[in-house]
This record gives structure tokens, C-alpha cells and sequence, in this order.
């Protein structure tokens, strides 16, 4: 079991943030994504949608036998919130680590959350911040143009387009005087550089995909699902779209190769094994 492969989803490329930063913690996992790229956006579907996407999504990644499964997705972890109860592996989403270490990083106890409209709507950052500190001022944004932006390849900080996005939502925010930042939605590091130019050195960015990668690794400690192999990993990719957008994306983001590990399926039609 140790051997097989983690599972990881999201709507698209956004979950390449949580795969860049689990192969920098585990090495020689094995890894099995998927980017439900035909239904990008998930962040504005309701939440009837959202549930049958994820649970269809998971159905895909049990059917390679993976040993967990981690929804890299700011969406599915807000609405899908019992899809935890409905799998045979360990599952984590992005909400709990993520809002664990903004309520470590504020100083100043302002935090502001960013993520799609779903999320935002589901209040699922806000909630868990105050439940670990009821003392903390809460912001919310939803962002919905960054993963039309991410899912097109403009994520060039220097791009006027992604700029003027970047400061249109983040304004008031940057007035309400913040010092931290949550990410809320996968796909927003892969603009991070555009966001901390405007925000600046005092404000902390907190990137879901790279604390979910952490805490994922720590679970697989704790269940000791670790592999134990010395060998690299292997990434397999798929997606339900094209795969030359997600392969000139993803290869920009992930500063490695990812051509002949792409492959195109039907989530529709994942049947569990
Ligand atoms: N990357 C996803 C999230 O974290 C979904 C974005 C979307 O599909 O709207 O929310």
C-alpha cells in the first residue's frame, strides 16, 4: 500500500501548487493528478454541482489505486465537506492547514482570505480562523478572474492584465491593513508574485497548496503510509480537456517537463476498481 500513489484533484492547474511542494517534501512519492480542466471553473457552480464533481473526481483517482487523496482545491474543500466520510483512504482538503498557519503568521491579528465565489460564500476560511482564535478580524474577497487568468497562461507578474486584476480585488483589503494573506484557492500562487508586488514585504502570503502539501505529508507520517523506496517518484497527470494548454502551463509552473505523462479521460466514466 506504502508504494502506491497519492491522489491529488483540483478544476484544473491550481492543484499543481500542492504537487510542486509535495515533491519538494516527499521526494519519492509516487503521484497520480488530476485537473478537471473540461468544468474549470468549479468556483461558481452551486453546490449540488460542486459535490457531484468531487465525488466523480475521487472515483477517478481510488480507480489507480491510489492510498490518498487530497482535494487541492479551495472549492471542494469549503462545499464538498463530506466527501472526507465517503472514501476508503485519508483525505485532507485546504482549509484546516491553511488556516491554521495564517492565524500562526498574523502578527497583527488582520487576515484577509481570498478564493473563488463558492469558497468565499461558504465562509470555510473565516470559520476555522475564529474557531482557533475567536480574537482575529476576518476580510473576504472572492477572485473569480484569477482562475480565468491561470487557466489562460496570463500569470506573468509583469502582465498589465494580471496587475489590473491584482489591484482591482485586492484594494480595500490593502486598506484594511492586513498583514496576512490566505490563498484560498489553489490556482492564486501561480500568481503570487503579481499579488506580494502590490501588497508588499509587511504582508505574509499563505499559499494553500504548499500548507496542504505539509500536512499531507505529516498525515502519511502519522498513518505510516510513507514509501519507503529511494528512488524518485513518478508524476502521472491527467485531465478532462485538451492537454496541450495544461502541458504549456503546467510546465511554466512546475519548472519540469511534464509532456509525455499527460493523458486525457472521461471523469464521467471513472469507474472504482
Ligand atoms: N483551484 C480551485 C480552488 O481552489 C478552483 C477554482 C475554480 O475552479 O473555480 O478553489
Amino acid at each position: 500500500m506504502s508504494e502506491n500513489a497519492i491522489g491529488i484533484f483540483d478544476s484544473g492547474l491550481g492543484g499543481l501548487t500542492a504537487v510542486k511542494e509535495l515533491i519538494k517534501v516527499l521526494p519519492h512519492e509516487n503521484i497520480v493528478y488530476f485537473g478537471d480542466t473540461a468544468r474549470v471553473p468549479y468556483g461558481n457552480k452551486s453546490k449540488k454541482t460542486i459535490i457531484r464533481y468531487a465525488q466523480q473526481d475521487a472515483s477517478f483517482l481510488l480507480s489507480k489505486g491510489v492510498k490518498m487523496i487530497i482535494a487541492a482545491c479551495g472549492t471542494v474543500s469549503s462545499v464538498a465537506v463530506n466527501l472526507r466520510n465517503e472514501l476508503p483512504v485519508p483525505y485532507t482538503g485546504v482549509v484546516l492547514p491553511t488556516a491554521r498557519a495564517a492565524v500562526n503568521a498574523t502578527r497583527i491579528g488582520r487576515i484577509g482570505v481570498i478564493g473563488t465565489s463558492a469558497t468565499v460564500n461558504s465562509g470555510s476560511y473565516k470559520n476555522e480562523i475564529l474557531r482557533l482564535n475567536p480574537e482575529l478580524t476576518v476580510f473576504q474577497q472572492d477572485c473569480p478572474l484569477f482562475v480565468s487568468l491561470v487557466e489562460n497562461s496570463f500569470i506573468s507578474p509583469e502582465d498589465p492584465i494580471v496587475r489590473l486584476t491584482v489591484e482591482r480585488y485586492l484594494a480595500p483589503m490593502k486598506q484594511e491593513g492586513i498583514d496576512t494573506l490566505i490563498l484560498g484557492c489553489t490556482h492564486f500562487p501561480i500568481i503570487a508574485r503579481a499579488i506580494a508586488d502590490y501588497l508588499g514585504d509587511q504582508v505574509t502570503l499563505i499559499d494553500s497548496g504548499r500548507e496542504t502539501a505539509l500536512y499531507a505529508a505529516a498525515l502519511l507520517q502519522a498513518d505510516k503510509l510513507l514509501n519507503n523506496s529511494t528512488e524518485a517518484g513518478q508524476c502521472r497527470y491527467y485531465v478532462s480537456d485538451t492537454v496541450e494548454d495544461f502541458r504549456r502551463t503546467a510546465e511554466i509552473f512546475l519548472g519540469t517537463t511534464v509532456g509525455s505523462v499527460v493523458s486525457h479521460i472521461n471523469p464521467e466514466q471513472a469507474m472504482v476498481h
